[in-house]
């Protein structure tokens, strides 16, 4: 039992995050549930599985009341939102406030006092659930911004708890995050955290220098102090990955080879594929993209017939005003560009506002002769490394912006400053001229970082510091 006479549940480890790793199977309740793709999911079933695991999350859908249930090995535990409540958390403060604030203030971040008061609320559902299932001394791992608040109100309730949180967006300089009117009690909330993960090295020192500056806290560096100096917190950097295996694996298998044939085949067989594939989100630069690409259509530096850019760009956060504005633009430029270049047989550019299983999403992968991953700001950027991971023959060019995360550890990509048109437009026509041998050089050195720093290693990484930093 926990202290002051409180019960404590059974869990020894739990995730807690917005979304559970499941979405449901079909269009009836009946049809049961499917696990979501993602590394993430990967990197912890089996860590659930051998510590007695819970993941605790939102079905994804509004006034859903859904008792546990297991799937996959898994306990699921999930949180319910009414509809307003997914209004004034999910799109309102999550991804109209904090989302553009941590993304560089691409667009422009809203803040509204009703917005903040259901966050509050809502990571207070998210703590309670776990404070009633967390064994004594369990380990609760924390994810994403949407939850910030969840660490100090478990560590106010559950001392013994070992909490951890890992941010996988972007953490913004000091001068961008003070904008914010909460910023002190968010700071407040991530310092309840024992460590606190973030994507790069300088998101860590962002944090660390707000921390200090609006937060309270002392210490030095990233090693911060709070509660008049008694209590260390730690932000490092854990870069995130994929499950590099099962991508390899599916990007070997004769069906998917065959499927990225066919694709080929049914875009009329260009020289060059290019490919995009993003949550249709105004931070992966799918703009910047276009013009680029247009440019180089009316310069006729690329050809229709000869050269086609596939665009995926799956659906995302549709009822939020930005990404309604964004997804006009963007039809409307693809329009726009399609209607000028595209022959009675070829494309210019491929346009899909859909979703795609994984095995669909590694043949297009496979298809693609460059990979266009142009974000303006982006925490990690996994496309980026899913492309690496299914290039098993080391053929492929990747041209990167260098304000991803993945810009780090992918460091022999063609890296752009996707703001800079003309230096974007030269990348991808150097990528559509890449030597055999050196895009073979390139792409095995970026594979060999992947197999090496897969998701597994990733959540390893941070579950052990985890267990370092509060084991003193
Ligand atoms: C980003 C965030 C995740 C989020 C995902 C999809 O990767 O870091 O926390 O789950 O986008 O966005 P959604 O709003 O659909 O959950």
């Amino acid at each position: 039992a926990a202290k002051d006479g409180r019960a404590a549940g059974s869990y020894d480890f739990l995730v807690v995050a917005n979304r559970l790793p499941v979405d449901r199977a079909g269009d009836s309740p009946d049809d049961g549930w499917k696990r979501s793709p993602g590394g993430l999911v990967t990197a912890l079933a089996p860590i659930m599985e051998k510590s007695d695991g819970a993941w605790i999350g939102w079905v994804g859908s509004p006034d859903e009341e859904i008792e546990p249930f297991e799937h996959d090995g898994m306990a699921l535990v999930p949180v319910g939102l009414s509809a307003s409540e997914v209004e004034l958390y999910y799109e309102g403060f999550s991804n109209a406030t904090l989302w553009p604030l941590y993304h560089d203030v691409i667009a422009p971040p809203e803040f509204h006092r009703t917005w903040w008061d259901a966050y509050r609320r809502i990571n207070e559902r998210f703590a309670l659930a776990v404070l009633s299932r967390a064994a004594d001394h369990a380990t609760v791992w924390v994810q994403d911004y949407q939850l910030q608040l969840v660490p100090a109100i478990l560590r106010a309730r559950r001392p013994d708890l070992r909490i951890g949180f890992f941010n996988h967006i972007p953490f913004p300089p000091p001068e961008i995050f003070s904008q914010l009117p909460w910023r002190r009690q968010v700071l407040e909330g991530l310092l309840g955290a024992d460590l606190v993960g973030f994507q790069r090295p300088n998101d860590a020192l962002n944090f660390a220098r707000a921390a200090r500056r609006y937060g309270g806290a002392g210490g030095k560096g990233t090693n911060l102090l709070v509660g008049r100096g008694e209590r260390a917190v730690h932000a490092e950097a854990f870069p995130i990955s994929i499950d590099t295996d099962r991508i390899s694996q599916l990007a070997r298998h004769p069906e998917i080879q065959e499927r990225a044939r066919q694709i080929r085949h049914d875009l009329g067989d260009p020289k060059t594929i290019m490919l995009g594939v993003d949550r249709l989100d105004y931070t992966k630069g799918i703009r910047h993209r276009l013009k680029a690409f247009e440019e180089l259509l009316v310069d006729e530096r690329v050809k229709v017939g000869e050269v086609t850019l596939v665009q995926v760009a799956s659906p995302s956060r549709e009822r939020v005003e930005q990404y309604r504005l964004l997804r006009e633009e963007v039809e409307g430029t693809v329009g726009r560009i399609n209607g000028a270049f595209d022959t009675l047989q070829h494309t210019a550019v491929r346009y899909l506002h859909h979703n795609y299983p994984v095995e669909e999403m590694v043949a297009l992968y496979l298809a693609a002769d460059v990979m266009l991953v142009t974000a303006l700001r982006d925490g990690m950027n996994l496309v980026a490394k899913e492309y690496v991971a299914a290039r098993y023959d080391g053929s492929g060019a990747l041209v990167l912006s260098e304000f991803t995360g993945a810009a780090d550890q992918l460091k022999q990509a063609l890296l752009i400053n996707p703001h800079d048109i003309a230096g974007l437009k030269e990348a991808m026509v150097a990528a559509i001229n890449l030597p055999p041998g050196a895009a073979s050089r390139r792409m095995k050195a970026m594979r060999r970082q992947i197999i090496v720093h897969n998701v597994e290693e990733w959540s390893a990484a941070f579950l052990n510091r985890l267990s370092e930093v509060t084991h003193g």
